[in-house]
């Protein structure tokens, strides 16, 4: 008895492997060695053995890449590393810079670098603990994405488990799922026989498709993933500096079977660089998925170590993006869209023209300043660009090609959607309605970005929808949402039973958020995302944020005077202050703490105690840590004495690590600064 299982399951265990191993010929290389009617037959054996014995299906079994449950929502995945971007070049003279910057930052007259297609797809991470795919994740905002694990899952060239013996104990695999250009055809051809939208570009149609709450729908699209690096990476057998190259890195994933662009090359100095360049934008048209530039990596780790990061991207690498797309066509009139601040922008309604992979119907004129300094006219045959995810541009006027009754535009003095007067301050190029929240349109923008994926994130609350309660006043503020009922939903027009259902639920999900995200989603002027989460971290709390001055919180680091006027104005209005309380009343919640600036009441962490600072830190800049310590309360000094608490020693330190030791002042490197700072970061009330 004992025997047969043990032949069961290494039969089970040889047919997956097959199956696998099939997937990765297929699906990485191209390259089938197995006809398809054999391992039909051999994913039905192993599904009727894994039927028959239900307690022998592994994770790992290819079986488990279809059939999982759709999910009510996605949980959110902190990344241990956060998910950077990249800075872009648009021309030679900006990648010229950026070899100049690098070059000079290693003191070194020519540089290795690794380059790459860049991929138009969406960032994620896999995450493999000891060889097994346990979470994969989206990007999000760089620091939490979605767990979107059971749909990547079904893209049969992420492998399940890693084809070595001793896997690392943690490797997190970043790259990018892309729809392959044929995939993206033919399922475009599938929707329109279903009478289903197509979808405007593979990028497009893969974000669709991997965003599902239903792995199945995910399944049945064709998904494919490329590997461009590894994130954090934790092995006892195998350590990380046993690749000192990026181009090892990526070897070594082609060698646990992810897919690796072909294209992937390593090439030293600048003339190199733009050759490269060429080399791809020649192919871009044949290759069989969608790229919008290549990305230049500093082949060498080490170096790219000692060079670091600015902000929130390497300074070791650069996108250099291909030039944006344009298209002639014509401008059949312009309106105006009322936005949430209130700011009257001049939209072109063109005849619809294919431009850089998508149908393009309106365009951005900006403002009034920007009509009259291009001379557009209705009626014109213009010029329209589009770059990536940029909404489109008119960029010129073919003067000659103007018609004799074209008719010229003038900006509206009034609001066109409430009537309300329209000003533009001195200074400004934007003409304003005054009507603030009583005019439906910015209430309605208003609403729609306080329920934003980035906001309060209430699935489902569309533009459609929004556009309905508030015209029919069942919503006039962010907290009558919550006071929504069921039956006042149902009542709404192509709404079922079902979706009202769906509607109250998600509604009473986004109650519960982050200080952060509640910030964000109040829309602020000139408070983005970023800003909210400066705050909350700084901060803590919400009503020390309502109630702190402008100087205090220009304490806060990257907070300015307009940044932090905009604020003070928002609170002071008491109709802000109102809905405030009213969504506190309705149940809106989340975590405070003590908050971490020196300025504002609460305790700072590192208040009183003196930082020096020498040599130069591997990835902070020795501005970054200035400032960093000062956001806590500490000060820096330029010279070590007795009174010094801590003294921070970079690369190559000069005297003042001398005198620490001689003082006998505690020592810290970049990391114990980090774990210092990081820990005061982290009090909680
Ligand atoms: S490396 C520190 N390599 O571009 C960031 N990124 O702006 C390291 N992307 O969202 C990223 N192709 O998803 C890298 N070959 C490539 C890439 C690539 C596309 C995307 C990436 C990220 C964005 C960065």
């Amino acid at each position: 008895m004992n025997e047969d299982i043990e032949n069961l399951k290494l039969r089970m265990q040889v047919l997956r492997t097959a199956i696998e191993l099939h997937n990765y010929r297929y699906y990485v290389l191209d390259n089938p060695t197995l006809p398809d009617a054999e391992y039909d037959r051999m994913f039905r054996e192993l599904q009727q053995l894994e039927h028959d014995h239900p307690r022998l299906i592994t994770n790992t079994s290819p079986t488990q890449r279809i059939g999982a449950a759709p999910v009510a929502a996605f949980s959110q995945i902190t990344h241990r590393l956060p998910m950077l971007s990249l800075n872009n070049a648009f021309d030679a003279a900006e990648v010229e810079a950026f070899d100049r910057r690098v070059r000079e930052g290693l003191v070194v007259d020519s540089v290795d670098y690794a380059v790459e297609p860049k991929f138009d797809g969406l960032a994620v991470s896999l995450c493999y603990e000891y060889g097994v795919f346990k979470t994969g994740a989206t990007r999000g905002d760089g620091y939490t994405g979605e767990d979107i694990t059971l749909n990547l899952k079904t893209i049969k060239s992420i492998p399940l488990s890693l084809p070595v013996i001793h896997p690392p104990a943690f490797l997190e695999v970043r790259g990018e799922v892309l729809m392959l250009k044929a995939d993206f055809l033919k399922l475009n051809q599938r929707q329109l026989a279903r009478g289903e939208k197509e979808f405007a570009n593979p990028r497009n149609a893969a974000a669709g498709s991997l965003r599902q709450l239903d792995p199945g729908i995910t399944a049945s699209r064709q998904l494919t993933f490329f590997a461009y690096g590894v994130g954090l990476y934790e092995d006892e057998h195998l350590p990380h500096d046993t690749h000192s190259t990026h181009s090892q890195v990526l070897n070594y994933l082609t060698g646990l079977h992810f897919p690796v662009a072909r294209e992937c090359r390593v090439v030293s100095g600048l003339p190199a660089l733009l050759n490269y360049f060429d080399a791809i934008a020649a192919q871009r048209e044949r290759l069989p998925y969608a790229i919008d530039g290549v990305v230049y990596k500093v082949n060498v780790l080490s170096q790219q170590e000692k060079l670091g990061f600015v902000s929130r991207a390497p300074r070791f690498a650069i996108a250099h993006k291909f030039p944006a797309e344009e298209a002639v066509t014509e401008l059949l009139g312009i309106d105006v869209q009322v936005g949430r601040t209130g700011a009257l922008t001049p939209v072109a309604r063109l005849k619809p023209v294919f431009v850089g992979g998508v149908t393009v119907t309106n365009a951005t004129l900006h403002n009034a300043d920007e009509i009259e300094r291009k001379d557009v006219r209705i009626g014109d045959i213009v010029i329209v660009r589009r770059a990536g995810d940029v909404i489109p541009e008119i960029v010129s006027v073919i003067v000659e090609k103007r018609p004799v009754n074209a008719g010229s535009f003038t900006m509206p003095i009034v609001c066109p959607v409430c009537g309300a007067k329209a000003v533009r301050l001195p200074g400004e190029a934007v003409s304003r309605c005054t009507g603030g929240l009583f005019c439906p349109a910015q209430r309605k923008q208003a609403i729609l970005h306080f329920a934003s994926r980035r906001a309060m994130d209430i699935e489902g609350l569309g533009d459609k929808l929004v556009d309905q309660i508030v015209d029919q006043a069942i919503v006039r503020t962010p907290a009558d949402l919550y006071r929504l009922g069921l039956t006042a939903l149902a009542n709404l027009e192509r709404m079922a039973e079902k979706s009202a259902s769906n509607m109250v639920q998600a509604i009473e999900r986004s109650k519960r958020t982050t200080l952060a995200r509640f910030i964000y989603a109040l829309g602020i002027r000139n408070v983005g995302e970023a800003t909210a989460k400066d705050l909350a971290a700084h901060l803590g709390s919400l009503d020390r944020l309502m109630q702190a001055s402008s100087e205090q919180l220009q304490q806060i680091p990257d907070i300015g005077p307009i940044v932090a006027q905009s604020i003070v104005d928002f609170f002071a209005e008491a109709h802000n202050r109102e809905v405030i309380e009213q969504l506190r009343a309705c149940g809106v919640h989340w975590e405070e703490h003590a908050g971490i600036s020196a300025s504002v009441g609460a305790m700072a962490p590192l208040n009183g105690k003196t930082f020096v600072l020498t040599g130069t830190l591997p990835t902070m800049s020795r501005e970054a840590a200035k400032e960093k310590i000062e956001a806590l309360g500490g000060k820096v000094s330029g010279s070590v004495s007795k009174k010094t608490d801590y003294v921070v020693v970079g690369i190559d330190p000069g005297s003042k690590y001398d005198k620490a030791v001689h003082l006998d002042v505690a020592i810290l490197d970049e990391a114990g600064l980090a774990s210092l700072l990081g820990s005061s970061i982290s009090l909680k009330e």
